[in-house]
This record gives C-alpha cells, structure tokens and sequence, in this order.
C-alpha cells in the first residue's frame, strides 16, 4: 500500500517535473551605453521600443545594436557572438525630434551581406543608409566610413515623407524586405518594398486606412490605420496578425481611452502579394485592393475600443506553422469603460496568449499577471514551441507546449532583481533559433537625465 503510494508519487512527480513551465538563466547583462538618451514621450523611450525590427540583430557570427548616445547621435554597435565585446561607431545623424517613435531599425540583406539602417521618422520623412557589402559578415573595421551617406529615401526608392514605424524583414528565399506605415496613426497605410539584386522596388500597400467601422455605440469611423502585432515568415509563408486603429475618437467610451479594436489575422504565401483569412479565402492584392476594416474573416478576436486594447506587440509562428500572438487589454472584470488608458492600464492591463490551430480555431489564455505598465510584451518560443513572454521591466513568464500552454509561471522578474528597466522591451528575433534571446532594455530615469542601455541575455529551457 504504501510502497505502491510512493511508486505513484514518484510519478506524478516525474509528470510535473516533464510537464514544468519552461525556465531561463542569465547568460550575461552587458552595458551598452552608459549615457543612452532619455525622455518620455508617448509612454515610451525611443531606443527600446516594441515595433522595433531590430534594435539589436544577429547575423550569422556577429550581433549588431543600435541606439541613440546622449547627444542624440545614432549609435551601431556590433559584437562577436556569442559574447565577444563589442565596438561602436557613431553614424553621421542626430535624433530630430524627442519623439519615442523616432526609433532606429536595422536590417541585413543576406544576399549581398549588406547592413541596412532605417530611423528618426514619425509622419515625417525618414533617414536610410546601408553598408558597404559583406560588412555584416566580413569583420571589417567598424567605422561609419563603411556606410553610404544618409538619405532621405529607401536607397533608390522614394517612399514619401509621412513615414513611421520601419521594420526590415527577410524573405524565406533570402530577399530583404521593409515593412513600414504611409500617413498618420488613424489615417494610414501599411507598405511593403522588397530588396533584391541591390535595388529596392515598392510592393504597395496591403492594408488600408479605408472603410466604416461602427462601435456597439453605433458612433462611426471612416478612417483608420492597421498596427501590425508583426509580419512573420515562416516556411514560405508570411503572417500578419494587428489592430485598427480608428481615427474617431467618439468609437471609445472615453476621449482618454484607446480607439484600438479587434485582433484581425490574415497571410499571404507568395511574399506579401495576394492576402489570405483565417478561412483560406483571398481578401487581397497590394498595391491594388488593400485589405480593409471591412474585408470579411480577418477578425480572430473581437473586443471594442473601451477597453484598452494596445497596438504592435509581438507575435512568433509555432514549429507547426500556426500563429501565437500576444495581445493586452483591461479585462470586462474590471472595468467596461477604461476612463484613461495611461492610468488604468497600469493598473488592471492582462496580457492574452492568442494561438491558431490548424483547423483555424483560435484559442485565447488571460496570462495570470498584471502587465502593470502602458507597454508591451514580446513573444518568443523555443524549439520545442514553449513560450516565454517578456513582460515590461524584463519580466518573464513561460508556458509549456506538454501543459497546452497553461501552465503560466514567472520564471525571472527583473523588478525584484532591480534592472530598474523602464517598461517595455525589445528583442532579437534572429537569435532565438540558437536557444537565446537577447533583450533590449534602458534603465529608468527622470526628465531627460541619460541612463544605461542594456542588452540581458537569457538561455531558453536550459539550451
Ligand atoms: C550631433 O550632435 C553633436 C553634439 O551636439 C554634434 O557635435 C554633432 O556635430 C551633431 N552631428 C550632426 C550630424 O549633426
Ligand atoms: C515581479 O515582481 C513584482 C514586484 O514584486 C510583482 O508585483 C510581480 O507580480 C512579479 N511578477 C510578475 C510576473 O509580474
Ligand atoms: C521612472 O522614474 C520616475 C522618477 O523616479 C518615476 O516617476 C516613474 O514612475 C518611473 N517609471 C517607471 C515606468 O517605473
């Protein structure tokens, strides 16, 4: 009896220890700069911001960084993976603005081994210059005499002058691609240019600031902006998942709230040209009929704008091949009106793990923490698709792909380790197929004193 007690709880033990939320450790937590610039502006920092793609990047045997100095001036850093120390040239470009969506972007074309940095744009032109070839994999001296001298164009490409949020993306048959937003948050649309053979084309626009959106209220909107949680390649396919964002702001239950709605998903299989629904219907082309707020089967997740529902967090794409999104909202529970979002996000924001299963069923978990800041958090998964969340102040909580993804735990939890980081956090995507995740973060600090750029990376799962 009892001996056959002992046999089953050894099991059960051996269950639970199979079926542990996924753990991480400390690898290193560098000092990249030791006065990073710093102001407050739309809740965020400009060097560390979640719709960066990327701040920080690796590329075959190296990692290259990117922030701003105190003095505003653009900064690339580049290391040895994984650990050597890393150097630092200062690009000719202060910041023009301080604005946090000013951010830097960096890309690496693999064809011709080139770097390219996209930055310093909100609604307004941006700034692009790209190495000399190879300089992402030669290990030639880092020095800005290695990249082009800035323009106000993609390269060849003119792309206007009302441009915010550039994010470089590569293809699965290694073409660059440049995903960014044309005209202003509630009237925009979202674009692709795509790099091949040295020169940069236009793909067109995939999403359109078109259409009518009509609140439970039956207030109206007739203009609107996609915001991508972001454009994901996986096998041959490209994943979007977002939300709109509506330009009434009557939609909200309050001129303090967000006029974010719905989580809408859609992909496309031939490199951002035809679009896709959940259902496999196609609902698109770019550059000629854009998908809209209208188009039928994009929505996977349906919530109002009374709830807080926040813009470009992250999403990563499973071994299987479906989606997992992270989304954050107030939960009905606590309120059915956020009166402010800047305060009561804080306060009762939860973050959701979205995921698609392969009969196109989506399922929704409420993450059993507060995300207890305006920001965002990043989503990324391990080889064996379990998942880590990092949560504003380098939070992170994992669940195991054995537990259906349930079972939620905070595995490391930089308030109690005193990272002092500000909020949000960005990270390197490229990375996380070796096992690591490498994580942006800069100390927080008052008015525009400089603080401390970060990069801590962890291990996955013991990897
Ligand atoms: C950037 O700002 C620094 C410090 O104010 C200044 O010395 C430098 O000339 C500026 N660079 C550019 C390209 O404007
Ligand atoms: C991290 O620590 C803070 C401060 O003790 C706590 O409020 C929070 O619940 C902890 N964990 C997570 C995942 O937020
Ligand atoms: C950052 O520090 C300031 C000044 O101490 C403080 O008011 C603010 O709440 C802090 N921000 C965060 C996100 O912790």
């Amino acid at each position: 009896m009892r001996s056959t007690f002992l046999v089953a709880a050894a099991f059960g033990l051996l269950a639970d220890i199979c079926r542990a939320a996924p753990s991480v450790s400390v690898v290193s937590n560098t000092q990249l700069d030791p006065k990073g610039i710093f102001f407050v502006s739309f809740d965020g920092v400009v060097n560390v911001n979640s719709f960066q793609e990327s701040a920080v990047l690796a590329f075959q045997n190296f990692q290259f960084a990117a922030w701003y100095t105190s003095t505003g001036t653009a900064v690339l850093g580049r290391r040895t993976l994984p650990s050597g120390a890393w150097s630092t040239l200062q690009l000719p470009h202060n910041i023009s603005t301080s604005d946090s969506h000013n951010v830097i972007s960096l890309g690496v074309s693999p064809a011709d081994g080139k770097i390219h940095v996209a930055l310093d744009c909100h609604s307004t032109q941006m700034f692009y210059t790209s190495s000399e070839a190879n300089l992402a994999t030669s290990g030639n001296s880092w020095v800005a005499s290695r990249f082009a001298a800035i323009t106000t164009t993609l390269g060849n490409l003119n792309i206007g002058t009302v441009i915010t949020y550039p994010q470089f993306v590569v293809t699965p048959n290694n073409l660059l691609q440049f995903v960014f937003r044309s005209g202003v948050s509630g009237d925009g649309a979202t674009q692709l240019a795509e790099y091949s053979a040295g020169t940069w084309t236009n793909v067109g626009s995939w999403a359109s600031a078109t259409g009518t959106y009509t609140a439970p209220s039956g207030v109206t909107s007739t203009l609107r902006n996609l915001y991508i949680h972001g454009f994901s390649y996986h096998g041959t396919r490209a994943y979007v998942s977002g939300t709109w964002r509506e330009q009434n702001g009557a939609v909200s239950c309050s001129s303090l709230g967000l006029t974010n709605h719905d989580t809408v998903y859609f992909y496309s299989d031939d490199m951002g040209r035809t679009w896709f629904n959940n259902a496999g219907a196609q609902i698109g082309t770019s550059g000629t009929n854009p998908v809209s707020v209208n188009t039928a089967g994009i929505i996977v997740d349906s919530l109002d704008a009374d709830h807080a529902l926040m813009n470009q967090e992250s999403q990563t794409v499973d071994s299987t091949g479906q989606l997992h999104i992270i989304i954050s909202y107030v939960p009905g529970r606590f309120t059915q009106c956020v009166s402010n979002y800047e305060t009561v996000r804080p306060e009762f924001a939860r973050p959701f793990h979205l995921y698609r299963s392969a009969s196109g069923v989506w399922t929704k978990v409420e993450i059993p923490f507060f995300v207890q800041s305006v920001g965002r958090s990043q989503i990324v998964m391990d080889s064996q698709d379990n998942v880590y969340v990092i949560m504003p102040f380098v939070r992170v909580v994992t669940a195991s792909k054995a537990s259906g993804w349930t079972d939620w735990t905070s595995v490391y939890n930089g308030t109690t380790t005193l990272l002092q980081a500000f909020g949000e956090v960005t990270l390197d995507r490229a990375r996380v197929s070796s096992g690591l995740v490498s994580v942006l973060y800069q100390q927080n600090s008052t008015g525009t004193t400089p603080s401390p750029v970060h990069l801590i990376d962890f291990s996955l799962n013991g990897s």
